[in-house]
């Protein structure tokens, strides 16, 4: 359930006990035998906590999530799930069944990239929305700016509670498939959120166009993460006007390997150039996320801060 959190210090003045709480114009004090007459949300910032984790890669990332994602909401206090969905069935996209399993587990939103198609069931997946706007398959995403008319969508608006949010998911065009431009596409589509919190993933191959993605959001929008590397970066800041940003939230899955696959068949494919099999490693399992604390009132973030669990 959504919460609002209040900012309330209390502390021993004398014999009685001050309530202090912040405003605009600075901390006020009021004694404690005039509570009763305070309104009940006086002192509370909104707070909204998200949890955005990085590519889920395989049954090790899919595991490492089922085990340790309620603890990490508890931890971390977390309000909205978000999640990279793209590699969750073998390293290569993703399928209903695994859709609806991540689904289960509490995220609200996945978010894919460049590995969406790959299990071609899922096309179907996102006809089944049947109009409504906030069915599992309307909230499983596809980078919004492919060519006009591909199934699926790369925009959800909902609520969690009663505070409406937004996902975005984009993907580049730097060393990446040559698709529309998602700079002009996230304008558009900005025009049609009305939302205070916004969350985009930036799927993308370039430091340099993620972080131009960033830097060309900034303001308007709660977070930009990036993802699709599988690398972790040690970026994560809160740009001047407010917006979150991470270049790469990196993977979630097995780290004894390159970029999940066996790293022994990815290093003959380089030592070879002939065509390898891919297979999804299995050691040292991680679990990459971030944590952006935001205020549902302006949507601008507060904090953003990089996890790696194992
Ligand atoms: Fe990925
Ligand atoms: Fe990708």
């Amino acid at each position: 359930m959504w919460r609002r959190r209040p900012r309330l210090r209390y502390f021993p003045h004398g014999t009685s006990r001050v309530l202090a709480f912040a405003t605009s114009t600075g901390v006020q004090k009021i004694e404690a035998a005039e509570w009763h007459v305070l309104p009940s949300n006086l002192g509370r910032e909104a707070t909204v906590r998200i949890l955005f984790i990085g590519d889920i890669f395989g049954r090790p990332g899919r595991t490492i999530v089922q085990e340790r994602l309620s603890e990490l909401v508890k931890e971390h206090r977390i309000d909205l799930i978000i999640a990279n969905g793209e590699n969750s069935a073998a390293g290569f996209g993703i399928t209903p069944a695994l859709a609806e399993e991540l689904f289960d587990l509490g995220v609200e939103v996945i978010t894919t990239g460049n590995h969406v198609w790959d299990k071609r069931e899922i096309m179907e997946y996102f006809q089944m929305s049947n109009g409504n706007p906030h069915s599992p398959a309307r909230r499983l995403l596809r980078p919004a700016n492919y060519p006009p008319g591909m199934p699926g969508t790369g925009l959800y608006q909902g609520k969690k509670g009663d505070v409406p949010y937004a996902v975005m998911n984009l993907q580049g065009r730097v060393f990446m498939a040559p698709i529309d431009d998602p700079f002009r596409l996230a304008d558009q589509l900005l025009k049609e959120v009305t939302a205070k919190i916004i969350l985009v993933d930036m799927h993308a191959e370039a430091t340099s166009e993620k972080m131009s993605m960033g830097w060309y959001l900034d303001g308007r929008v709660t977070a930009m993460v990036g993802t699709h590397t599988h690398i972790p970066t040690a970026d994560e800041r809160v740009l001047p006007k407010g917006t979150a940003y991470i270049t790469d939230v990196g993977m979630t899955g097995p780290y004894d390997s390159v970029i999940g696959v066996k790293k022994e068949m990815i290093m003959e494919r380089f030592l070879t150039s002939m065509p390898t099999r891919f297979e999804p490693a299995t050691g040292d399992v991680r679990l990459c996320a971030v944590v952006i604390d935001c205020d549902e009132a302006t949507g601008r973030a507060r904090s953003i801060e990089r996890l790696m669990v194992q």
